[in-house]
């Protein structure tokens, strides 16, 4: 393991209200979730663990582009609560492992989905070179500066050949006012350039708003669980602040500012 939320706390010199923002989002708001699940049932589970704006028919499109097989290794690196990893496991029945550096995200994602997780950043993956079938990171980029170094990590876990799939928040103007703390947003020059220099080829891209509606039973499930938190944790001050972020989020998305895309690559 390479590092949890505490100790990225303690120990880096890095701006505290971004620390704490995204750990308000990333971390405390995953055993929230964890434990609304827990009171409404496990059908709430993945809808609710998806963290990146995934849904079925971007999850659906990805597994597809990847071509996941069953029995397959799919690691998926900033996996979050780990939704759209037991998606994956649902729809394609693929093996995942989970990486995140937020120790409380992990400790949701195994406790919902017993998937085998380690808590760390991707740069740094604790898996050794060429294993991975497939790679999932999804809704991360953006989260991290170390963005070359990140793909880099991505690439030498896979065999040439081998696919990527990426939910990307990309700027489509700049500049990108009012970020949610911590995020920066590659532009389409920056990411295509990015994903070459770190060794990968796109095969396709596709904007999310492009692909069918999230289904309103889904969008009911992840409702329930927002509401539960909020009647639980209304009053925290980490409720507010994860709240923040995701309005900016929303705004940035809302006035096209930034958009999200799927893409698929393989590693050269
Ligand atoms: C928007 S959430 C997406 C979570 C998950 N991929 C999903 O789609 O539900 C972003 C995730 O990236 C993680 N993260 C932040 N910085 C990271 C880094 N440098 N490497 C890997 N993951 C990171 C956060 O802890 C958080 O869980």
């Amino acid at each position: 393991m390479t590092g949890n939320a505490t100790e990225r706390g303690a120990a880096e010199e890095g701006p505290a209200e971004e620390d704490s923002a995204m750990e308000a989002e990333f971390d405390v708001v995953a055993g929230w979730t964890r434990d609304a699940v827990a009171a409404l049932g496990p059908d709430h589970a993945v809808p609710a663990a998806c963290r990146g704006t995934a849904s079925p028919p971007a999850l659906t499109w990805l597994g597809e582009a990847c071509e996941l097989a069953a029995g397959s290794r799919l690691v998926d690196a900033g996996a979050g609560v780990g939704g759209p990893a037991a998606f994956a496991a649902e729809r394609f029945g693929v093996r995942p492992v989970l990486v995140d550096p937020m120790v409380g995200a992990c400790r949701a994602a195994r406790e919902l989905f017993g998937f085998p997780t380690a808590a760390g950043t991707g740069d740094r993956l604790p898996l050794a070179t060429g294993t991975a079938d497939a790679v999932w990171c999804l809704g991360v980029l953006c989260t991290t500066e170390a963005k070359g170094a990140l793909l880099a990590a991505l690439h030498r876990v896979l065999a040439p050949g081998r696919p990527l799939g990426l939910f990307v928040l990309v700027a489509e103007r700049q500049p990108v006012l009012d970020a949610p703390e911590g995020n920066s947003f590659p532009t389409h020059d920056e990411l295509a350039r990015a994903l070459d220099v770190a060794g990968f080829d796109v095969v396709q891209q596709v904007a999310a708003a492009d692909l069918p509606a999230t289904p309103r039973s889904w969008q009911e499930r992840i409702d329930r669980v927002e509401r539960a938190v909020a009647d639980a944790h209304g009053d925290d001050p980490r409720f507010g602040q994860a709240g923040e972020q995701q309005e900016r989020m929303g705004r940035l998305l809302g006035s096209g500012a930034v958009a999200g895309w799927l893409l698929h690559a393989t590693a050269r």
